[in-house]
């Protein structure tokens, strides 16, 4: 059938080298490392850790960052192989086009909007939470209209976003060393964080690790996760429960690890890179994490954690302010990395869905002198920073986390049927234990999706629905698969 042509993954390749579409190939392993890095670290450590200790896991905390982690290494080991074995922009919808096909393809490509340009926005929002607090700090206040949760317009998180769009049109090389920079602060905060607050931990705070369960207040209707509408469970906070339901909010602080795999073109050595920078940073990302929870939940008791800066927030509590005032420069310098990451990430889908047509082709274009895709990286921040200059979005940040584990669920399925449809490619990666690791981790993605509000899963199937609706009015006609079918290509 028609729309589940799949386009063939020398085309893909073929593709990628067309001269007038060629990224220009500047990115070693350690710079994919330092990107993933760049892109994971964010919201998710210096924000959710506070709440999930407090409302969900305790000080088991650190334990939900460990399923987060398996979850996403399941997913990861997928990736890796896709990376290596099909090595063009574009991450799971490259992925999806070369196994089960355009339409798929096409809803997996409208679904990465959720990841990455949402994403984007919504982390935009929280870092203009943090420059306003800074301000504030400094003695200078944001009129509540024009920052922070109530705003009208959020202007600081426009203005980061047009920023970093900025950036991101002017080359990938100058895009990897501004990471590098940042990415050395924020680690260098975070090791501080590990190192400064040893000196402050009280192990009575560690005692029970695991909070006994206890009913929770009962959310009901659109709030409800899923799995408790469906299964009539009783909500529960702490205990196991609390640790499971507390990795699939903390799952956020490992999105991005795949968007390593959308800089595939502007990779020199893909096969082999991709799969270590997707590894190595997600491996990382999973220690510091680990070790940021425990001491934080250390330093204090979980149910004194701070909701919105629990990491600074310790600190401060322990009489080191100047400490909670580094950290929270750190988390400013690390949050506008994890912007930049996304829209690039987004961008590169973007470009590969339009040079295959599915978008509009004049959008692929990339600039002579700068070699990136600037047309599309323009569109793509001025749509994020409207989103994050007029929506309050922390309610759509669930929104994300589904987003991503759709994909997530597509590129492990991917992963099987590749295997059985092109025994024949090179894979200098190979996912271990094919099918076991591919059906675990579309599971245990599943097993994660549950745990999301209804209201999530609503929101989630009427943007799928608007992307079925925009492939048969578009998509469909115009796709180039359809225009060259089958073109000899080995
Ligand atoms: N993982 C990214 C964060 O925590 C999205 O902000």
């Amino acid at each position: 059938m028609t729309i589940f042509r799949t386009k063939s993954v020398e085309q893909s390749i073929q593709d990628s080298e067309a001269p007038e579409h060629r990224l220009r190939r500047n990115l070693s392993a350690l710079d994919l490392t330092v990107f993933g890095v760049g892109v994971i670290v964010g919201t998710g450590i210096f924000v959710l850790t506070g709440q999930v200790a407090r409302d969900t896991a305790g000080p088991a905390v650190a334990l939900s960052f460990v399923v987060a982690a398996v979850v996403c290494g399941l997913a990861a080991l997928c990736y890796a192989e896709f990376a290596s074995t099909v090595p063009v922009a574009g991450s799971a919808y490259t992925f999806s086009y070369a196994t089960i096909g355009e339409f798929p393809a096409w809803i997996v490509g409208w679904d990465l909007m959720l990841e990455l340009a949402l994403g984007a926005a919504v982390v935009a929002v929280g870092w203009s939470g943090y420059f306003s607090e800074l301000l504030t700090s400094l003695g200078i206040h944001l009129p509540a209209s024009i920052a922070g949760d109530h705003a009208v317009f959020n202007v600081p998180a426009v203005v980061v976003v047009l920023a970093l769009t900025a950036v991101l049109a002017a080359g990938i090389k100058l895009s990897a060393r501004f990471n590098l920079v940042v990415v050395a602060i924020k680690i260098t905060v975070i090791l501080l964080v590990i190192v400064a607050g040893l000196f402050f931990i009280k192990t009575g705070n560690y005692t029970p690790f695991i909070p006994p369960a206890q009913p929770t207040e009962a959310v009901h209707g659109l709030k409800a996760p899923l799995i408790q509408t469906l299964f009539g469970i009783t909500p529960v906070a702490y205990g196991v429960f609390g640790v499971f339901a507390g990795a699939a909010v903390v799952f956020f602080a490992f999105i991005g690890f795949d968007v390593v795999a959308t800089a595939a073109e502007e990779t020199r050595r893909p096969q082999r890179d991709l799969p270590i920078g997707i590894i190595a940073s997600l491996t990382i990302c999973t220690i510091l994490y680990v070790a940021v929870s425990l001491v934080v939940v250390g330093m204090q008791p979980y149910n004194r954690l701070s909701r919105s800066a629990p990491l600074a927030g310790a600190f401060r509590v322990v009489g080191q302010d100047w400490l909670a005032g580094i950290i929270s420069v750190g988390a400013l310098a690390g949050l506008t990395t994890v912007v930049m990451i996304l829209m690039l990430g987004q961008s590169r889908v973007f470009f590969a869905m339009s040079r295959d047509n599915l978008l509009p082709r004049r959008l692929a274009a990339v600039h002579p002198r700068f070699g990136t895709p600037y047309i599309i990286t323009i569109v793509i921040g001025a749509v994020t920073a409207l989103l994050a200059g007029l929506i309050p979005l922390s309610a759509l940040a669930e929104l994300v986390n589904i987003g991503t584990l759709f994909a997530f669920i597509l590129v492990s399925i991917g992963v099987v049927i590749l295997r059985r449809t092109r025994p024949d490619l090179p894979r200098s990666f190979r996912t271990p234990l094919v099918p076991l690791v591919p059906i675990l981790s579309v599971l245990a993605c599943v097993y994660l999706m549950l745990n999301l509000p209804v209201e999530t899963w609503l929101r989630f199937l009427v943007w799928m629905a608007i992307g079925v609706a925009v492939y048969f009015l578009y998509g469909v006609r115009h796709s180039r698969v359809e225009e060259e079918p089958r073109v000899a290509v080995r």
